[in-house]
């Protein structure tokens, strides 16, 4: 091939820029012409196009974001929409398509496909809830960013004496909290993953300040069924501490990206970029054990998720609280 595309769609992620400029580099020294599709599938519709070349991505490795944007497109879903899409690929000659995105986006790359559209899926979500690989792009600084957060917040709670629950991004994953809580050693979780309830998070609370913490920490994901103020409520209520709650929020995705997904951003970026200079195509990248691999693109849906059950268990063995 030698026109091809990329967009980025659905919640942007710290690393799609990385990405973006390996893939204009590789694509530069192998004299390949590639398109930037603006705004993701929405500015495919209204042929948001423009050429992409090595001045346009000088430096832009080291910032969150993406420099050709991203949306979530309603619109790719009806038929006229999805039609003006495969028209306007047609149009601009593309031959091979790079999709940079989350589930959402990885189910239009995979109607795409099914149209006869050649293309590459790179999973770039911080939510980590791509199921087919260790690691999703932006994940690595998601959890960078609430870790600071979490510790810098820790700092004034402790002056208080206050509890702190802290709600993390992630949609339906528990990732984030996850690998939050780890790292912070936080007192209780409550991800949709493992089980939870509030007389629980009162226990594991409680057993932290019978063993002298002085300032709490509950780490919840955003998929959780419970609301981020009951728990604070009941914290307050039964034992008899002042307690906050605060949603981490967007700070998660703005984060200056990590070596790591910067790196993962290289190499997925340049192996897209070779799959489709062998005309290999409709093919997911991805990562396990630190090599990175492509596997059919319809075929990712259908892999279920492994969550880190020992990760938990050494959160509750840190607390001397029994294992699940
Ligand atoms: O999928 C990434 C993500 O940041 C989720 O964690 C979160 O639920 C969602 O996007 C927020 O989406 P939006 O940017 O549309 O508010």
């Amino acid at each position: 091939m030698r026109r091809i595309a990329v967009l980025c769609s659905g919640g942007d992620c710290p690393g799609m820029n990385a990405c973006i400029k390996a893939i204009v580099d590789a694509c530069d020294s192998n004299n390949i012409d590639l398109i930037g599709i603006n705004r993701g599938y929405q500015g495919l519709i209204e042929n948001d196009v423009r050429p992409l070349e090595k001045i346009d991505v000088a430096n832009i490795e080291t910032i969150a974001g993406t420099i050709i944007k991203t949306s979530r497109s309603p619109e790719f879903m009806t038929e006229k929409g999805f039609r003006k899409a495969i028209d306007n690929l047609k149009l601009n000659e593309i031959e091979g398509l790079i999709v940079i995105g989350g589930n959402g986006s990885f189910r239009g790359a995979r109607d795409l496909v099914n149209a006869g559209v050649n293309v590459i899926g790179i999973p770039g979500t911080i939510d980590n809830d791509l199921f087919y690989t260790e690691r999703s792009l932006g994940f690595d600084t998601a959890v960078q960013q609430a870790v600071n957060t979490v510790t810098d917040i820790k700092q004034t709670m402790y002056a208080n004496d206050r509890a702190v629950v802290f709600k993390c991004m992630g949609r339906h994953c528990g990732d984030i909290a996850l690998h939050t809580a780890v790292a912070v050693e936080a007192d209780s979780l409550a991800v949709n993953e493992i089980e939870y309830s509030i007389p629980q998070i009162i226990e594991d609370v409680r057993n932290s300040m019978s063993h002298g913490v002085k300032a709490p920490v509950v780490m919840m994901s955003e998929g959780c069924k419970i609301d981020m103020d009951e728990i604070v409520y009941e914290l307050q209520s039964q034992l008899h501490i002042v307690a906050r709650g605060i949603e981490l929020g967007y700070i998660q995705r703005g984060g200056v990206p990590t070596y790591y997904d910067r790196m993962l951003g290289v190499r997925w970026g340049v192996l897209a970029v070779q799959l489709l200079m062998q005309d290999m195509t409709n093919l997911a990248v991805g990562v396990k054990n630190d090599k990175i691999f492509s596997t059919p693109l319809v075929e990712v849906e259908h892999v279920l998720q492994e969550f880190r059950v020992d990760m938990v268990n050494d959160l509750r063995t840190l607390h001397a609280l029994p294992k699940i």
